[in-house]
């Protein structure tokens, strides 16, 4: 069975009550739910965390045996490069994801660390986005 995991890194907890005009209002727990049974092949797992740190762990944990990684940095996309580092030394293609249009935001927005180490991105689809990442990944 495929290992999939998504990462969500910081503020992703509060999607469904965080600017909901630009993130939509549904909680990302909820979306999960309908995600599971989309993919009964896909042993699918979610993980969320605001601190680098926990994220980057979490990349070396899973990085030399999962099949993929869906990795929605959130904020640190514009400053870490150490997420960057940390997609480099893993062996599982990481795909990024962005609930937003970034490139029709601030400037700020539309530089990555993350995007020349992924394998494809996937920016403006909503939490839809998810869902494509994973097909992407089958
Ligand atoms: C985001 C876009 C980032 O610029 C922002 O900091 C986020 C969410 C998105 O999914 O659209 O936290 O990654």
């Amino acid at each position: 069975m495929k290992r999939i995991l998504i990462i969500n890194g910081p503020n992703l907890n509060l999607l469904g009550r965080r600017e909901p005009e630009v993130y939509g209002s549904q909680t990302f727990e909820d979306y999960f739910a309908t995600l599971l049974p989309q993919f009964p092949e896909v042993q699918l797992e979610y993980f969320q965390s605001n601190h680098e740190g926990a994220l980057l762990d979490k990349i070396h944990e899973v990085g030399f045996s999962y099949e993929g990684i869906i990795l929605n940095a959130g904020a640190y996309t514009h400053t870490s490069v150490a997420l960057a580092d940390a997609i480099s030394g893993v062996k599982t293609p990481v795909i990024e994801v962005h609930i937003s249009n970034v490139h029709a935001r601030e400037a700020f927005r539309h530089h990555s660390y993350i995007s020349p180490k992924a394998a494809g991105i996937i920016i403006g689809f909503g939490l839809k986005g998810y869902e494509m990442a994973i097909r992407s990944l089958l």
